[in-house]
Formats: structure tokens, sequence, C-alpha cells
């Protein structure tokens, strides 16, 4: 709906109440659905380099948990908290249909960090990125083709220094970021064995998106024997994405020289104490290579990832999973469902599909 000179439009917003102490999961009623109105014609302040868009997609992303508590101090230069009483902001696409910035105009598609509204004045523009292939649903650039893709790509490529014919384990592995490092290890020429929480993703990895085999780590009492099961000469690459039991269990299972690359913990986010681990003098013993990495350190190779990505979803060798829910009133439902395991694949909230 457009506004008249002057008049507001309705803006319904996803808006986050609270702080969530330390140790908890959070809960719908962080979150809260309400209205307010905008003036298109008028929200972009005279002078200012921002930009009015009309969000059309959101992701829901597991870092967006850390957010939702007070941060230290030293992770307060990588990620900011969200602001109570504020709409929620996170990954979108979204439509530019006002800009105050020369590189942005009207009807341009972005994606980048919005807010979880359906106008948003993107104040920092410059981090956001032009969308310019629509061949492919525009759904994708919150996933696949957005930072999670980016972070399978970067985090595979760059940081674990994978080899055709070796063994790569991925833990969440049904999920935006798993599913899409599955299937750049098997492009490669991998052996690859992902975890996932249930049987329908289980199912997922093995008979979709063509992992060599797959097991439901919430079924299973001895995760160091199911290891040992899926990989009897041991694990290359670990590609891990939960942290806590399940690295401390990788570990022994690491082969010689292995590396380990610390995408996420999402095991732990939630957790008042982190969970200890027993088994680090692997690390020494087989001089493995641990390494944690941010993806927004490798968004200069964005074009590069495109280039490789576009083709290989257009040929079909590339699959992708998505978990889509319809409008903002669900969004906080969908956003609690990622710490449950709820999603199976990508987690996306449709605002508005134009
Ligand atoms: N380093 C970076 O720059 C970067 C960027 C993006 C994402 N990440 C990290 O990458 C990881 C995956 O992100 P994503 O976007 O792909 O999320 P996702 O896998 O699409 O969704 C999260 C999944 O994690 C699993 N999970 C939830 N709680 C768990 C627990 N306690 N133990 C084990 N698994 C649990 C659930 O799947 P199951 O059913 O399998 O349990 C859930 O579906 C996260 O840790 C995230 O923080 C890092």
């Amino acid at each position: 709906m457009e506004s008249k000179n002057g008049e507001g439009v309705r803006n319904k917003q996803d808006i986050f109440r609270d702080f969530i102490a330390n140790g908890a999961f959070p809960t719908e009623s962080d979150m809260q659905v309400t209205e307010s109105t905008i003036e298109l014609t008028r929200a972009i302040a005279e002078g200012s380099s921002g930009v009015l868009v009309k969000n059309l997609y959101l992701s829901c992303d597991p870092y967006m948990r850390n957010c939702m508590g007070e941060l230290p101090d030293s992770a307060q230069s990588y990620i900011a908290s969200f602001q109570p009483g504020s709409p929620i902001p996170g990954y979108g696409v979204a439509r530019v249909l006002e800009s105050g910035h020369p590189n942005f105009k009207k009807g341009d598609l972005v994606w980048g960090i919005t807010g979880w509204e359906e106008y948003s004045l993107i104040t920092a523009p410059e981090s956001c990125f032009k969308i310019e292939h629509t061949d492919v649903p525009l759904s994708y650039y919150t996933g696949l083709l957005g930072m999670p893709g980016m972070t399978a790509y970067a985090g595979f490529f760059e940081v674990s220094s994978p080899k055709k014919g070796e063994t790569v384990f991925i833990s969440a592995a049904a999920g935006a970021v798993g599913q899409l490092v599955g299937q750049f290890a098997k492009l490669l020429g991998c052996y690859v064995v992902g975890s996932a929480g249930s049987r329908e993703k289980v199912d997922l990895l093995k008979n979709k998106l063509g992992f060599d085999d797959a097991f439901n780590y919430k079924e299973e009492q001895d995760l160091d024997a199911v290891l040992k099961r899926c990989f009897p000469e041991g694990i290359d690459v670990y590609f891990d994405n939960v942290g806590g039991r399940m690295l401390d269990a990788v570990l022994p299972n690491m082969k010689l020289h292995g590396r380990i690359t610390v995408c996420g913990m999402i095991s732990q986010y939630s957790l008042e104490q982190p969970e200890g681990m027993y088994n680090l003098m692997n690390i020494l013993l087989k001089r493995v290579r641990m390494q944690g990495f941010l993806v927004f350190d490798y968004y200069h190779l964005y074009p590069k990832f495109l280039e490789t990505v576009l083709p290989q979803i257009k040929e079909g060798k590339i699959v992708y999973v998505e978990d889509i829910v319809e409008g903002l009133e669900n969004g906080p439902a969908a956003l609690v469902g990622v710490f449950y395991g709820r999603n199976v694949g990508k987690q996306v909230v449709v605002v508005s599909r134009e």
C-alpha cells in the first residue's frame, strides 16, 4: 500500500521485548507482534544517505540468540545486542522504495541487515549487497546465496583446506549452512557424513542432499561409537556447527593433521555454563588444526562465490531445502524453533511476496 503525501501506512513489526537471561532458551513471548505507521514519503531525512526498503523475506539465524542477551565487551565488535522495544534486526531481502545513497536506487533488490517489519529505514546501506541475479527464488538470498551460503563456502574452501578423497563430518548438517557444506564436499569428491536431530532430517541428508551417510545424534547414546562406525579410518575435516558434546566426541576420531573448522556452537548458546571438553589432548597428539572463523571476514569473496554457485544451482548440482513460514506474526515462533531444531532446512519468514 503506497502512502499519499504525509499519510502513514501500516508497518507491522516484530518487536524485541527485553534481554533474556543467560542460560534461557528464547521464547515467543520475548517478542511481540505490533503495528505502527510509517510515512513512506518522509522516511528519509533531507541529506541522509539512508535507504527505505520494503522487506520481502527475513532470515532466522542462530547468532540472533546471542543478540537477545547483554553481550560481553569482547563480543561487541562482532555483533550487537538487540534494542529492547525496537524491531528485531536481522538479515533479509528487500526492495528499495526510496534512496538517499548513490549506490542504490528505487526498485533495486538488496540483501543484508534490515528490520523484522514491513518497511525499514536502513541507515548504513553500504553493508547491503545489491541483488543482480533474479532468475532464482529471491528467498535464496537469505540462505544459499546470502550470509549462510557464504559461511559454508568460506568455512569449507578457505578455512578447512579440504582435498578430494578426504573424509568430512558436518554437524547440524540439515540446516542452512550444513546442507551446503555437505554438497560442496561431495562436489569436491569427499566422503561426507552429517548429523542431525530427527529421522526426517537424516533421510533428507541421505536421499536428497547426497550425503554418503547420516545419523540422528538424539537417538545415539554413544557418539564415539557412531563416529567410529561412520569413519573407521578417522575424520579429515570436522565442520562444527554445534560445539559441546559432539565436538568432544569428534576429537578422538580425528585423523593425523585433521582440521576442525569452528563455524558455530549452537548447543552452547542458551546454556548458563558451557559444557566442559575432555578430549582436547587429541589436538596435540594428532597435530589437528582447529580454527574459528566469521563470515564477515570473507564477504570480499562474494562475487567469486556467486560465480561458482549460481551455475551449480542452475545445473542442478546443488539442491537447497528451505522451511518457509508466512507473515511477521509467525516470525517469533520460527526463530524460537531454530533452537529446538524444528526447522527442516533454512528457516525463512515471508513478509511480502510483492
Ligand atoms: N561463523 C560464522 O560466521 C557463522 C555464520 C552463520 C552461521 N554460523 C553458525 O553455524 C551454525 C549453523 O547455522 P545455520 O544457520 O545453518 O542454522 P540451522 O542449522 O539452519 O539451524 C540450527 C540447527 O541447529 C541444530 N541445533 C539446535 N540446537 C542444537 C543443540 N543443542 N545441539 C545440536 N544441534 C542443535 C538444529 O538442528 P538439529 O535438528 O540437527 O538439532 C537446528 O535446526 C550455527 O552454530 C550458527 O551460529 C556461523
